[in-house]
């Protein structure tokens, strides 16, 4: 299929999309420069970079970038791009360093940037002007609670206008905290699977795969629950089939799972440690979150998280991880999840919060492992070409509207359908990058997002 020829109008129904949305390229590269290069992504939690000179390597679509805490203390999002000959000039995971240099010729950068270091600078005219050559920034780059979202275009919609109704749903997430109390360095789990990015974004948020994909989950919560002290009414409170909720779309491809999660309180059975704050902002954030939901849900919500929310296009705020999405190409996809503390709770309350998300989370966990063999199963099944349509049509007879936003039963499928509205709308957009790449003829962007 040739690029220009793709109908995205035509590929994405009301009730059912087109299975090229999975497997072809051409529909790839179109959305890492349509969805991941000009809109706003999640790139990192300042969290994650605490000290001067901690720095972090992520990627904005496929573009390499650092993500640095420089020597004023500020976080900056640099193209990992060396302005002399285009190497990368960090390769290290995660560290901390004093500048970053390039192992080709030498050329050094502070952690702002600048360039620094010129091995044989005198080999160079008058013309030569290192204030020109610093790392590029990336250049629209904002925070919300600590969440850095970014755009490689310099223009577009603002990050609140984007976020939305997410944002209370990230207030959520961290309790009310504010940046500096959310703590990213218990470690990362890192897994990639054969398939699509969008099989887990979608898979993220269906309230309805639970009892068949996850049974076995299901059956050693009963087991615990059966060997479980406590009355009749207490134990099928814990019951997994009991889990009542909500499917939610937010609008701007945003949605959630509307639903109380309960997998350490389900699966421990032993008393739950009383959540309890070490300082006074905390204990003053306990008693809103009390006085909001009451003191079993709140406490609920900070062992186990506040929000289950999508956040178009790579965030998934599900327990008390961050979930990134990464695509690679069509067929191939990174997943990293990010564990977050409290550094108010007390730190036996922090521990439960690692416990339920390893349980369930964990690359050697009782649910993720399975989701991922499904995402592979599903890109397999979508190499048949005979009628290739996907159904999206559970629930939608029973949609309902509440102050715009669309709600259905926690098993109904509108939390996909507002997924593929928003990459529809998106990816109907045409901007100056495709019209470039149109005049250039070779199929690809001439330009990057600062040309
Ligand atoms: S490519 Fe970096 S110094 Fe030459
Ligand atoms: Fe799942």
């Amino acid at each position: 299929m040739a690029e220009r020829d793709i109908d995205y109008f035509q590929l994405v129904k009301e009730d059912r999309i087109h299975t090229s949305v999975y497997t072809s390229s051409a529909i790839f590269r179109d959305e890492m420069e349509r969805i991941f290069h000009r809109g706003w992504v999640y790139v990192g939690h300042r969290g994650e970079v605490p000290n001067r000179g901690d720095f972090r390597l992520k990627r904005i679509g496929l573009q390499p970038v650092i993500m640095v805490r420089d020597q004023n203390g500020v976080v900056q999002l640099l193209l990992n791009r060396c302005r002399h000959r285009g190497a990368t000039v960090c390769q290290e995971a995660q560290g901390n360093t004093r500048s970053f240099r390039c192992m080709y010729h030498g050329w050094t950068y502070q952690l702002s940037g600048e360039l620094s270091g010129v091995p044989g600078a005198d080999g160079y005219g008058e013309g030569f002007d290192r204030s020109q050559l610093s790392l590029l920034r990336v250049p629209r780059v904002e925070e919300y609670r600590g969440f850095i979202f970014a755009s490689l275009s310099p223009a577009g919609v603002s990050l609140e206008e984007h976020l939305g109704r997410t944002r209370h749903e990230i207030d959520m997430f961290v309790g009310g905290s504010d940046a500096d109390e959310v703590e990213v360095v218990s470690g990362i789990h890192k897994y990639s699977y054969q398939g699509n990015w969008k099989l887990a974004a979608e898979n993220s948020m269906d309230g309805y795969h639970a009892a068949i994909v996850h049974a076995s989950f299901g059956q050693a919560l009963m087991d615990k629950i059966r060997m479980t002290e406590g009355g009749a009414e207490e134990r099928s409170n814990r019951d997994i089939a009991s889990f009542r909720g909500n499917t939610k779309d937010l609008g701007n491809g945003h949605v959630m799972l509307d639903y109380k999660l309960r997998i350490y309180d389900s699966l421990n059975g032993d008393p739950t440690p009383t959540v309890r704050a070490t300082t006074a902002e905390g204990q003053a954030r306990l008693q809103a979150l009390v006085e909001s939901f009451g003191e079993g849900r709140a406490h609920n919500m900070l062992r186990e998280g506040g929000t289950h929310t999508f956040i178009f296009p790579n965030l998934i705020l599900i327990g008390i991880q961050m979930r990134v999405l990464q695509p690679i190409s069509a067929d191939r996809t990174e997943v990293c999840l990010y564990p977050t503390l409290l550094k108010w709770l007390s730190p036996e309350v922090n521990r439960i919060r690692l416990r339920s998300h390893e349980a369930f989370f964990g690359s050697a966990s009782f649910g993720g492992p399975d989701d991922s063999e499904i995402f592979e199963r599903v890109q397999d099944g979508c190499a048949v070409e005979l009628e290739p349509w996907q159904q999206l049509s559970r629930g939608l007879h029973r949609e309902r509207q509440e102050d715009g936003v669309i709600l259905g039963d926690l098993s109904d499928e509108v939390t996909q359908r507002g997924i593929w509205r928003q990459w529809k709308k998106v990816m109907m957009q045409r901007g100056p990058l495709d019209h470039a790449r149109k005049r250039s003829g070779n199929g690809r962007a001439v330009a990057g997002p600062q040309g």
